[in-house]
């Protein structure tokens, strides 16, 4: 990709080097700083005139923070003369607050495209983002935007650890219908979908396991915040008497030491992606990435 450059945020710098050293394209290093105000500074080094410039940027923990960093960024590499601003977002916030749930809210899933869409971005490449509501990312987006599944590879890693025989396959709640799917395409699995009553930010209800259980279960979400859900999850099939469970996600937010709830709860492994650093990921989405870009007609090459 001779005429794509890669440059990162401060939330995917790890991922950045990774994808960089995958498609051999170059990484312009970005200095930040903070005045002592809280202000963000940012200076882009490197070449970038009459470029593609992919910025990658996950938005875990502190998004709003990232965004103006992100948008900083864009504006720098256009001050360059770059030919376009690709933002890659291997982690997408405020995916979640899809719809108008009371009367007074924010619709923040499309507040916040509008914001990325108004940094310069031309187009938008993000990993198993959180569809619910909208089917589609192009509902979100104004702006040419690409929504790629980890599932596939997490799968194959699950596979390659499995017990032999038959596991079921567990989606929380409707949403996650769309993921199972997923991996049921490469696990040969039976396959179910519960059901899911938010009752707060960190309580949940879910039902809908029932009948004759594998002796193996495996959990599907896009994401682990507080974990509350797929210990819900695990505490019912281990009250079903499935002997082992394993948790496979895209996206580890982990947040209140939510890991080690889950291995308090019984479960044996979770599977899931570098969208957000962790130290639990075993599969990396670089690969995935840096294949988007050569495939994509769009990319300068
Ligand atoms: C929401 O429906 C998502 O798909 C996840 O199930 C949810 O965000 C997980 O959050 P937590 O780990 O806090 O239950």
């Amino acid at each position: 990709m001779r005429n794509l450059v890669l440059t990162c945020g401060s939330g995917a710098e790890t991922l950045a080097r990774r994808i960089s050293q995958i498609s051999g394209s170059p990484l312009a290093e970005v200095t930040r700083r903070h005045f002592p105000d809280g202000e963000q500074y940012v200076r882009v080094c490197g070449d970038v005139k009459g470029k593609d410039v992919a910025i990658v940027q996950s938005f875990a923990f502190s998004p709003d923070r990232l965004l103006v960093e992100y948008s900083l960024i864009a504006d720098a590499v256009r001050g360059m003369g770059c030919r376009r601003v690709i933002g890659v977002f291997p982690y997408l916030a405020y995916a979640r607050q899809d719809e108008r749930f009371s009367e007074g809210e924010a619709l923040s899933a499309k507040v916040f495209a509008r914001l990325i869409e108004a940094s310069g971005t031309d187009a938008v490449y993000t990993v198993d983002m959180h569809l619910h509501r909208f089917q589609t990312i192009t509902e979100v987006f104004r702006i040419p935007a690409t929504n790629l599944s980890a599932m596939p590879l997490l799968a194959e890693n699950y596979l390659q650890r499995a017990p032999d025989g038959r596991v079921l396959v567990v989606g929380p709640d409707s949403e996650s219908s769309q993921w199972v799917k997923a991996v049921a395409e490469v696990i040969p699995s039976v396959c179910t979908i519960l059901e899911k009553e938010r009752l707060g930010d960190r309580e949940v209800r879910v039902s809908g396991i029932s009948g004759s259980m594998c002796s193996a279960a495996l959990i599907v979400d896009d994401m682990i915040s507080t974990g509350k859900t797929i210990l819900e999850v695990l505490k019912k099939l281990k009250k079903s008497g499935v002997e082992r469970v394993d948790a496979l996600v895209t996206h580890s937010l982990l947040v209140e030491g939510a890991y080690s709830k889950l291995k308090e709860g019984g479960m044996n492994s979770l599977i899931t992606t570098d969208t957000i650093e962790n130290e639990h990921a075993s599969v990396s989405v670089a690969p995935l990435l840096a294949d988007a870009f050569m495939r994509d007609s769009a990319v300068d090459r």
